[in-house]
This record gives C-alpha cells, sequence and structure tokens, in this order.
C-alpha cells in the first residue's frame, strides 16, 4: 500500500470512528441504531447509499431492514431491489461478507459477478461497494453496505477500521434492544399494577416500602410519593399489631421460616387518618437474587364484611320473628280455642251426667255445647287463616287480596290485581307485605280509604298499599316493616316507604319474579 495511499485513508478511517462513537453516544432506542449509524458513516465518507442487514431468526436469511440516502440522492430502483431481497449465505456480497466473516471491497460493481443488484447499481450510477459484518459477542447479526458514484480502490485500513466498529455497532444494538425489552416489560408490569384492584405494595428486608400502586394509593389515603421510602409498619399497620409484623419479619430474616407467607389472612389495616379496616392479605416473597423483597397484596373487605353483618342480623330477625309467631299461635290456641274445648268437654261431659234424669236439661246443655264448639272451629278458622291463608295457596293473589280488603275496617280500593299464577314465596310476600300495610292503615293511619295496586312487567312484580292518612312512618322504628323488608330482600327485591309526615303513607315492594314451577 502506498504512503498516498495511507494519507487519504487515515482521516477518513478516523472521521468514521469519531462519527461513529459520536452517534452511539446519542442514540438511546435500539431502533434509531442502524439509521443513524449509516447516516454517520455515509456522510463522512461523502458515500451515496448505505444500507443496513439483519440475520433474520425466522428463515435463517438476511433481510434489508435499513436503507440511507445522502441527501438530494434518488436511487429508488436499488431502494427497491434491496428492500425486497432476501440473501442466504454466500448469496450477493451482504451473504459473501456473512460467509467470509470479514470485510469486503468491490472497486467496481458491474464487473463483479457476487453483485446481483449490479445493473441497479450501474442504473444509479454506482460503482464501489464496501460491506462488514455487525456482530455481537462473536455472533454474527448482519452487515452494513455502502455504495458510491465515484469509483474507489479499496482501502485497507478503512476496511479493518470498519470490521472493529461492527462489533461495536452490534454490541449497542444488542444492549439497546435488551434495554428496550427491559422498558416494555417494565411498563407493562407498571400498567399491570395501576389497573389492579387490590392495593400491591412491596417492602425490602428492612421493611421499606418500594411500591405502592394506585389501588394501595386510594384504599390507604397516601400517595404513592409519601409512601415510598416509609417503614411499611408505621404506615398501613394499626398500632396493636407493629410490633407481632416485625417481629415476623425479623423471625423470617432469621430462620427463613415463612409463618404468613403465601396465605390469605384476614387481618385490620389502618389508613392514612388512622381509621383502621378489616382487609384480606397475601404475602410473597419475590423470588430475586439478593436481599428479600415482599409483596402484599391486599384488599379492602370493609363492604363484605357490612354485608355479611347485615346478612346475620336479617337471618337473626327472620328467626325472631318465626319465633314471636309460633308464640303468638300458642297464645290464641291457649286462650281461644283451647278454654272453648275445654268448657265443651266439660258441658258433654254434664250433659252426659244428667241424661234421662232431666231431659230439658240436657237439651240445654247440649245446645250450648253446641254454641261452643261453632265458636271455637270460628276461632280456629280465623287463627289459621292468619297463619297462611288457604285460599291464597288454592286459587292465588287475586281471591286472597279480595278478600282481605274486605275484611279489614277501612276502605280498600283495588286499583290492579294479577290473574296469573306467580311463586309460592312471592304470592306470600306480596300477601303479608299487603296485609302488614293494610293493618298499619287502621291502626295508625287514620286514613280515609287504601289503595292496593299490585302488578306484574318484565320480570318483577310491584306492590303498592297507599293511604291518605296521616304519614310519618320511618322503616325500621317496627318490627312489622322491617320484617316485611328482609322477607322481600330475602327475595332480591326491595322494599320503599314513603310517608311524608301529613300526607299519607306508600308502602312499595319490589320483587323479581323466578317463572313458576
Ligand atoms: N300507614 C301508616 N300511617 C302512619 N303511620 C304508620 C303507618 N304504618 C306504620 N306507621 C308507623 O310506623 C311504625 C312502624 O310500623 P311497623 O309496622 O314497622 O311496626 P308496628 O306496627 O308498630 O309493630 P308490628 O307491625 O310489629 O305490630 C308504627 O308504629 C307507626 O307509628
Ligand atoms: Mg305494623
Amino acid at each position: 500500500m502506498s504512503g498516498a495511499t495511507d494519507e487519504r485513508a487515515r482521516p477518513a478511517l478516523l472521521r468514521v470512528e469519531h462519527a461513529v462513537a459520536l452517534t452511539l453516544a446519542e442514540t438511546s432506542r435500539a431502533a434509531d441504531t442502524y439509521p443513524n449509524v449509516l447516516a454517520a458513516i455515509g456522510t463522512t465518507l461523502g458515500w451515496q447509499i448505505g444500507a443496513a442487514w439483519e440475520l433474520s431468526a425466522a428463515d435463517g436469511a438476511l433481510h434489508c431492514v435499513e436503507i440511507w440516502e445522502a441527501p438530494g440522492e434518488d436511487a429508488h430502483e436499488f431502494r427497491a431491489l434491496s428492500e425486497h431481497l432476501v440473501l442466504s449465505r454466500d448469496e450477493g456480497l451482504p451473504g459473501r461478507v456473512w460467509a467470509l466473516g470479514g470485510p469486503v471491497w468491490i472497486a467496481d460493481v458491474k464487473v463483479e459477478t457476487s453483485f446481483p443488484r449490479a445493473a441497479a447499481a450501474s442504473a444509479a450510477g454506482l460503482q464501489t461497494a464496501f460491506c462488514f459484518p455487525i456482530r455481537s459477542a462473536g455472533a454474527f447479526l448482519g452487515v452494513m453496505e455502502f455504495c458510491t458514484r465515484t469509483a474507489t480502490e479499496p482501502d485497507e485500513p478503512l476496511l479493518e477500521s470498519v470490521a472493529i466498529l461492527g462489533s461495536q455497532i452490534g454490541q449497542f444494538v444488542v444492549r439497546r434492544q435488551a434495554e428496550d425489552a427491559v422498558r416494555v416489560s417494565e411498563a407493562r408490569n407498571r400498567a399491570i399494577l395501576d389497573s389492579a384492584l387490590d392495593a400491591v405494595i412491596t417492602m425490602n428486608h428492612r421493611g421499606v416500602v418500594v411500591e405502592f400502586n394506585h389501588a394501595a394509593e386510594r384504599i390507604f389515603g397516601y400517595s404513592a410519593a409519601e409512601a415510598v421510602g416509609r417503614d411499611m409498619a408505621d404506615l398501613i399497620v394499626p398500632p396493636s399489631l407493629r410490633d407481632a409484623h416485625r417481629r415476623g419479619l425479623a423471625r423470617y430474616l432469621e430462620t427463613g421460616s415463612p409463618t404468613l407467607l403465601d396465605r390469605r389472612l384476614e387481618i385490620t389495616a389502618m389508613r392514612a387518618d388512622g381509621s383502621e379496616f378489616p382487609v384480606e392479605l397475601t404475602i410473597t416473597r419475590i423470588g430475586l437474587p439478593g436481599e428479600p423483597t415482599f409483596t402484599g397484596y391486599v384488599r379492602d373487605i370493609t363492604e363484605r364484611h357490612r354485608a355479611e353483618e347485615e346478612l346475620r342480623a336479617s337471618r337473626a330477625r327472620i328467626v325472631e320473628a318465626a319465633d314471636e309467631e309460633r308464640r303468638r299461635i300458642e297464645r290464641n290456641l291457649h286462650d281461644g280455642a283451647q278454654q272453648h274445648l275445654v268448657s265443651l268437654a266439660l258441658r258433654l261431659r254434664n250433659a252426659a251426667e244428667s241424661l234421662g234424669d232431666d231431659p230439658q236439661g240436657t237439651r240445654e246443655l247440649l245446645e250450648r255445647a253446641d254454641l261452643e264448639l261453632a265458636v271455637a272451629l270460628e276461632e280456629l278458622r280465623e287463627l289459621a287463616q292468619g297463619i297462611h291463608p288457604a285460599v291464597l295457596s288454592e286459587r292465588g293473589l287475586r281471591p286472597a287480596l279480595e278478600g282481605l280488603a274486605a275484611r279489614v275496617p277501612v276502605t280498600v280500593q283495588i286499583a290492579a290485581l294479577p290473574d296469573e299464577r306467580l311463586a309460592d314465596a312471592v304470592e306470600v310476600a306480596v300477601y303479608y307485605l299487603v296485609a302488614e300495610a293494610l293493618t298499619n292503615v287502621v291502626k295508625y293511619a287514620q286514613a280515609s280509604v287504601a289503595t292496593v295496586r299490585v302488578e306484574v312487567a318484565d320480570g318483577l312484580v310491584v306492590v303498592e298499599v297507599v293511604d291518605d292518612g296521616v304519614g310519618g312512618t320511618s322503616a325500621g322504628s317496627g318490627s312489622g316493616l322491617r320484617g316485611l323488608a328482609d322477607r322481600v330482600e330475602a327475595l332480591g327485591g326491595v322494599l320503599t316507604i314513603d310517608s311524608p309526615r301529613g300526607s299519607g303513607t306508600r308502602v312499595r315492594g319490589e320483587i323479581p319474579v323466578p317463572p313458576v314451577g
């Protein structure tokens, strides 16, 4: 190699090395590496076209992934050809560089048989090309090739230099790709954490919070910025449980024996305002090397506790109401029918004793016994009616409610009643709602009229008893309306009471109707 060539080459290769180093320093995304490096080398050398080829894992061949043209260039034929070309090992200039494992210089592409794009290149006026491999940790990733219109003799020092640059570029691409992948996966994990409904809180081995997601902010009332860096026990564990929490962490760190890990616990947590609430907690140790890190998944179960409490209370009231009903029946039987039957038995015994001696007296005794029996029967009938009106189960809501309306000592207008039969439990609930509401009208409302309306539509039965009396009742003040609410809610319905003072009362139940079965 002549001294003159060295003089020409040295500044070029230095300029290229410098330009690539600068470009890599300024490139932060893997995707920008090839465009930036192609432009840096092409521009520095004053060449017209550059292309990056990547080895595809899918088909084991080289694909052109990026083309650079000097400003003002239009080599669209060459570009179109390169973009759609798939080169295997030893094919074309990139394939030859792949097979050789080193850089190649083609002084005149027109006479070079290994240059399949020769026609397109000479149409674009391109003469000389060089190509070098891109590798990382010895693995071949692809190549970069450059073409120029000026016929140029091989520049060995430049070729040697770009062969080394190829390794730097390759390492850079692989590192940036890994960083991009980490960034994407971190962003994905962040999004998952932030959209979780449960609080997710991570603490390090010293018990310091290192992660606090959106749900945790909402549930505990701290912002992530406030929470991260604080001692977790101080932050969300109520004072009474803090020692146990710290002992548990210390024991785990000493012995590695987990008492709480990976189990579902119900415990009490504390909000920023100091209020305590029940949570369901699962703690997991994150399986990474180094000091242990723990993640707690916390679910606020205040609502669930409230619902359970409400359910327990309503069950207790239903049981209580059933007991009360049994006591009432027992009392009524004892005071009413039972008394009549006892005196009936007495009269019959007396009648038997006086038989023959006093026919007139016996007749009177038997007549009285007959009357007593009629009264006892009537009482038993009324009692049975009160327990469960036979007409309701036999003939349905219309006759049962019409009968009820006729019996109460207040004027009742019936606005609507269904003729169809509904599920037993629904019919019973509707009947008792009307019965209790009308009894209340009689007892408290001082009303001139009460209106009953029962309508079935869209899978819902709506029952209303409206009076024009004094109003002013509120649900829950007595056992009657509360019992009704329990009964209606047990069927998935709702009971509402509207009773402004002085403007009458409306008791309204809405109950879903299951198909009659
Ligand atoms: N239609 C009404 N007009 C005015 N006040 C009413 C009416 N219905 C209920 N109230 C008032 O609401 C209270 C609660 O009624 P509720 O039916 O729950 O209990 P109660 O009738 O007092 O007792 P129970 O029904 O257990 O015999 C009544 O005591 C009464 O003061
Ligand atoms: Mg009542």
